[in-house]
């Protein structure tokens, strides 16, 4: 099948999580190939202050993913800074790394640890979506009958989770399983839908120490979780999956390239 490849020259793209890490520095590739940005993140995130930098191209929306509320008033603001939606990342996310059950404490690991992160990564995830489709649906569709396209982050451990990854590996692995009916769900609105699978790329390190997510895993790990322990043998930094127009797809997709192109 031929590749699609579009510029993202005057895209408008939605960032979840965009304040820190990955999703900044996808803010930050988009913006300088000439798309407009909104970071959407926690009001006490630094997206004030990284949206500014980007320059007019870009706005920041304190919002939390898994607050109906909160995203309805970013898509809003997005639509009248920008005019529409083109594109949503999903790149908000958080991490605990307990055990099931500490043996040494005789301690289990809390429920409420376990549906926070389900909350945010699962859920907030697909509270995104959702409302992302409504506001994509708007959208002229181009040549191809294409509105618009949307890019979840799961992670190696939706596959492979170590010790202490119950919940991140089972809100990661919920985020694989449900983008193939989603985007059998949104093909008919010719809404693409994909999701990238990293292994560990630590983006915060070089700003924040032992910040973002990489570094709360680190603080609360019962072990050191080293490069190697959580990469799976044959797995690739990006896998995805998507459904374009009836036809599935599976394989290395979804990534901004070097050149600008969306593919
Ligand atoms: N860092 C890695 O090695 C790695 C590996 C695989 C997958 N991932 C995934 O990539 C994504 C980005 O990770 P990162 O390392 O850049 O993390 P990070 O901690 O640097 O960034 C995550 C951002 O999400 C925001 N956030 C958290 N909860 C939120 C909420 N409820 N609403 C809105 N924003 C919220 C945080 O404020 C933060 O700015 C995550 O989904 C993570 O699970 C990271």
């Amino acid at each position: 099948m031929a590749a699609v490849c579009r510029s993202v020259k005057d895209l408008v793209a939605i960032i979840t999580g965009g304040a820190s890490g990955l999703g900044l520095a996808t803010a930050e590739r988009l913006v300088r190939q000439g798309a407009s940005a909104v970071l959407l993140d926690m009001p006490n995130s630094d997206g004030e202050a990284q949206a500014k930098k980007l320059g007019k191209s870009c706005v920041f929306t304190p919002a939390d993913v898994t607050s109906e509320k909160d995203v309805q008033a970013a898509l809003t603001l997005a639509k009248e800074k920008f005019g529409r939606v083109d594109v949503a990342v999903n790149c908000a996310g958080v991490a605990v790394a307990i055990k099931t059950y500490n043996s040494k404490k005789s301690q289990a690991h809390t429920l409420e640890d376990f549906q926070r992160v389900l909350n945010v990564n699962l859920i907030g995830t697909f509270n995104v979506i959702r409302l992302v489709a409504g506001e994509m649906g708007q959208n002229e569709p181009d040549q191809g009958g294409q509105r618009g396209v949307i890019i979840n982050t799961a992670s190696v451990a939706a596959f492979e989770g170590q010790v202490g990854q119950a919940a991140y590996s089972a809100s990661k692995g919920g985020i694989v399983g449900m983008t193939l009916p989603i985007a059998r769900d949104l093909a008919p609105m010719g809404i693409r839908v994909m999701t990238i699978a990293p292994g560990r790329h630590i983006p915060s390190l070089p700003h924040l120490g032992l910040g973002g997510i990489h570094g709360q895993l680190r603080r609360e790990s019962i072990r050191p979780l080293s490069s190697s322990s959580l990469l799976a043998p044959g797995l690739g930094s990006t896998t995805g999956r998507t459904q374009v127009g009836g036809t599935r797809q599976t394989g290395k997709q979804g990534r901004a390239s070097d050149s600008g192109c969306l593919v």
